[in-house]
């Protein structure tokens, strides 16, 4: 038979392929999400999330010491506090867990670059992303306000950047006026502009112990259904001053991924949530599927459009990526 084309002359071996090749992972798209805890000399593995572990300040130090030499050079901070309450007091706390871990670890290091999560589930005593008003409802612009002292609070403690992960409504313009007005014109807001209520979350909310104790989030996280939602979100964001904006969950979400970054032009982060790595975890430790799903479910995300990538598998990868 006469072909003309034939695609698999560029398949035919390994350098042909690699020349060819259009997307790869590097070591700097990843970004490792770590909790950190009260105490002192703790490192106790998240059940849900194996692999993944709750740190004192002491050992997070340890921690960061061992993802410098993989290569890893910025992470996602989550505070889990010991004391909880009606607005969340700890999450923006000059002595809170997060502010005095970025304290120390910028005294430490100075090649590592800290992104901070903003939100109020993990500080509330009712585990919903924002104040509760009295009909149970979150109450979203006086949320703001304290969003705004949690973002302040964390600049001040030495955050290179904001990541508001609550979804209420005007969020990123008026913590961009507020980081400004202190003078912290230069730190950048990665806002979780596409977040979908997700039962991808759970293991996640079991880290954070964030999960609601009444009610669910569906009043301000996005329904799974919508994607020219997610396009009104991310306008919004980057109207109101986000330098970077997120989707999250990522694997079932490329769609919206694609989308964005076809249509506009932003920096784009994917957040691969803890369902998505417990899945693929639990997987690859049963044997079902080869430790390669890793990479090649991670790259799915970047052929998608992202930019940067948040992984509870940035060690795995940056192992993978240095090979
Ligand atoms: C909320 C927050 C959540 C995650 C990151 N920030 C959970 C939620 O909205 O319930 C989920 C991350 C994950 O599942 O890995 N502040």
């Amino acid at each position: 038979m006469e072909l003309i084309n034939r695609p698999r002359r560029l398949r035919k071996n390994s350098m042909i392929r690699d020349m060819v090749r259009e997307t790869r992972l590097n070591i700097e798209d990843l970004i490792y999400p770590l909790f950190v805890v009260e105490g002192k000399g703790i490192k106790k593995e998240i059940p849900s999330l194996k692999g993944n572990y709750h740190f004192s300040v002491d050992m997070l130090i340890e921690e960061i010491k061992e993802i410098r030499e993989l290569g890893i050079k910025s992470i996602l901070l989550f505070g889990v506090p010991n004391n909880k309450d009606k607005f969340g007091s700890e999450g923006y706390s000059k002595d809170g867990v997060v502010q005095r871990a970025l304290r120390t670890i910028k005294s430490k290091f100075n090649d590592i670059y800290v992104i901070t999560d903003v939100c109020m589930c993990q500080y509330t005593d009712h585990g919903h992303c924002g104040i509760i008003n009295d009909t149970g409802y979150v109450e979203n612009d006086l949320t703001l306000e304290y969003l705004a002292k949690i973002a302040i609070s964390h600049a001040n403690a030495g955050a290179d950047m904001i990541s508001p992960s609550d979804m209420m409504d005007g969020r990123v313009g008026y913590i961009r006026k507020a980081l400004d007005r202190e003078g912290y014109t230069d730190v950048p807001i990665m806002s979780y502009s596409a977040k979908y209520s997700s039962s991808f979350y759970g293991p996640f909310r079991d880290a954070a112990n964030s999960a609601p104790s009444f009610g669910d989030r569906k009043t301000y996280q996005m329904d799974s259904a919508n994607s020219d939602e997610a396009m009104r979100e991310v306008d919004l964001d980057i109207q109101e001053g986000a330098d970077i904006v997120m989707v999250k969950p990522a694997l079932s979400y490329l769609d919206i991924i694609r989308r964005v970054k076809d249509n506009r032009n932003i920096p784009i982060a994917a957040y691969s949530v803890s369902g998505e790595y417990s899945m693929i975890k639990m997987a690859v430790e049963n044997g079902l599927l080869s430790e390669d799903v890793i990479y090649e479910s991670t790259l799915s995300i970047k052929r998608a459009g992202a930019n940067m990538i948040i992984t509870y598998f940035a060690k795995e990868l940056a192992a993978k990526i240095k090979e």
